[in-house]
């Protein structure tokens, strides 16, 4: 088995390289490779994500990714920014369903802004259309509006699109995850003004019926957005497009409090996977050795469940989190009063020492 390790720029050389710590200590036989990415890799070869870098990437069975971007890019060409590695990789290996967990541990309650009873035992899961919409619509430009309320005034577009069959994967991918948890799928829309919602809600409803064991319920985005911050824990899976996901997942996330601790998947229809915290670069803090490698650990055991097959050894990192957590070992991020703050490397270090004990 094959992983490419893309640590990129950032935290992200510092956080995977607890993850490759981590991925080191468990019995399994993996060939890693790594490549630049992101600013890092447009510093060495003039481009975000080149050649041999995806390459890299389509030959592999799983990804690592680490995070991507950094102010002193905002300036370049958009085909240049970091951003695109991430998008070019989503697109050139197909990697529509988008899994971000939002979950609520036990000892961090209180790090979330809101009441511990709103997010205690908060566990959703929101999947996010990965591949369309209007991140990825063509036709999308500058030009001289021929139209519109000021005719001749220069204007921007962009095309939200989504066809039959972009809707129907990304449906299936959430009841069939629903069915291994409780069996709910909220899917949100934008119906009351958007065609393309409209048509999603219809395409995801005839899906639905295909699974009269899960229980299928509709959401406007505006609406989502407020039930999220007024009753998170009412929701279990969460199924959107590509635009409201990358919205409602980071407020999903910060609801835990905790953006350091979640991971996420991004798997293609042969569950080939990029596997990568749900956090950015956080050039602020880069280099400092303060940054929390927990996400980017607990992505190496989705990346074990969902494209290496191997359950177990998913199972014993998570469990190694928990107990590190439960410990008192806290990163800055996740730091409260009565607890113990380490840096990078020592809470590597502390996940590495509950995996061998967890060996026995
Ligand atoms: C995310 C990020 C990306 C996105 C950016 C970096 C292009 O915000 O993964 O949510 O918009 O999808
Ligand atoms: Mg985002």
């Amino acid at each position: 088995m094959k992983i490419a390790v893309l640590p990129g720029d950032g935290i992200g050389t510092e956080i995977m390289a607890e993850a490759v710590k981590v991925l080191q200590v468990l019995d399994l036989r993996f060939e890693l490779e790594s490549a630049l990415v992101g600013g890092a890799a447009y510093e060495a070869h003039g481009h975000p994500l080149p050649d041999a870098t995806l390459q890299l990437a389509k030959d592999a069975d799983a990804i690592l990714f680490g995070a991507v971007g950094d102010w002193k890019y905002d300036k370049l060409e958009r085909h240049l920014r970091p951003e695109q590695a991430i998008l070019g990789l989503r697109k050139n290996l197909g990697l529509f369903a988008n899994f971000r967990p939002a979950i609520c541990y036990e000892q961090l309650v209180g790090a979330s802004s809101l009441k511990p009873e709103l997010i205690a035992g908060l566990d959703i899961l929101i999947i996010r259309e990965l591949t369309g919409d209007i991140y990825f619509g063509q036709p999308r430009g500058r030009r001289t509006a021929a139209d519109g309320h000021f005719p001749g005034a220069e204007e921007a577009f962009d095309t939200m699109r989504y066809s039959r069959p972009e809707i129907e994967r990304i449906a299936h991918v959430a009841f069939q995850a629903a069915r291994k948890r409780d069996k709910r799928v909220t899917s949100v829309d934008k119906a009351n003004v958007l065609e393309t919602f409209q048509f999603w809600k219809d395409v995801v409803s005839e899906v639905g019926l295909l699974y009269p064991d899960v229980a299928l319920d509709h959401m406007y985005v505006d609406n989502a957005a407020m039930q999220l911050v007024k009753a998170p824990k009412k929701f279990d899976v969460l199924v959107t497009g590509n635009m409201f996901g990358d919205i409602l997942s980071d407020e999903a996330a910060m609801l835990t409090g905790s953006i350091g601790m979640l991971p996420s998947a991004s798997l293609n229809s042969s569950n080939q996977g990029l596997y990568e915290p749900s956090h950015g670069s956080a050039p602020d803090i880069a280099g400092q050795g303060v940054a929390n490698p927990l996400a980017t650990i607990l992505s190496v055991a989705m990346m074990l469940r969902f494209s290496l097959n191997q359950p177990q050894a998913a199972l014993r990192i998570e469990a190694a989190v928990k107990d590190v957590l439960a410990a008192g070992w806290r990163t800055g991020d996740i730091y409260s009063e009565g607890t113990t703050r380490v840096g990078t490397r020592a809470m590597g270090d502390a996940v590495v020492a509950a995996l061998h004990k967890s060996k026995g």
